[in-house]
């Protein structure tokens, strides 16, 4: 994906991005302090908010190849089960329940199956969230902050994921993190932005 000449102003902000290039197949870090403008680059790159100005060429990926999991996750009034597999359903494709289940246990889900999406805990609901985002082997995933609330175990077993889908699926990683030093072990290229601009 390249983004260039990318500008968008919201209130006090101003986002521009001149040439930024995620390469296919690696997982990217992203970071930079609090209201600098990555959510806002992701939620454009999603096609959630409309920029200004600018092109994002999708090099060949369609918009239902991307995935966002956001820093406040957004869940369904419904069962833990039926979030993780809507992404499935809203695309038509097979629901794979061996696959789902391992997932689910794996990251320590299962025995919340049936259970009301909105009764979880802040580390479960990141879990679900990048459950979510991953069921359905997106090409290219945008990760804001999910890792926050999570134990170290599940935070190494998510590192793992990503390590994992990257080589089956060689799929693309954009990874937005305030904790550089836990997650930097695994991103193989680093974006730092500053007041809307990307400065290395
Ligand atoms: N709809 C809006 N109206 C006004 N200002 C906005 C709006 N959306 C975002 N902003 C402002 O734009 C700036 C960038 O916000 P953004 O959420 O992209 O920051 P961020 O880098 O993700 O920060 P954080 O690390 O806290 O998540 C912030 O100052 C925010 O207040
Ligand atoms: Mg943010």
């Amino acid at each position: 994906m390249r983004i260039t000449e990318l500008r968008k102003k919201i209130g006090s902000m101003d986002l521009y991005i001149r040439d930024l290039v995620i390469e296919k197949g690696r997982i990217h870090g992203l970071t930079g302090p609090n209201g600098c403008g990555k959510t806002t680059l992701l939620k454009i790159i999603m096609g959630i908010t409309e920029p200004d100005s600018g092109t994002i060429d999708l090099e060949g990926l369609r918009p239902t190849d991307i995935t966002m999991t956001s820093q406040r996750p957004y869940l369904m009034h419904a069962s833990v089960y039926d979030n993780i597999v809507y992404p499935l359903k809203l695309r038509g494709a097979r629901i794979n329940r061996e696959e789902i289940e391992e997932l689910m246990e794996r990251a320590g889900l299962l025995p919340l199956k049936q259970q009301y999406a909105g009764s979880l805990s802040s580390g479960e609901r990141q879990k679900l969230s990048f459950l979510r985002a991953v069921v359905f082997h997106p090409s290219m995933v945008l990760i804001d902050e999910t890792f926050s609330n999570l134990d170290p175990e599940s935070e190494a077993l998510f590192k793992e994921i990503i390590i994992d889908r990257r080589k089956t699926d060689r799929s693309t990683w954009l990874i937005v993190s305030h904790q550089w030093d836990r997650m930097n072990s695994i991103f193989e290229e680093t974006h730092f932005m500053e007041k809307g601009r990307i400065v290395k």
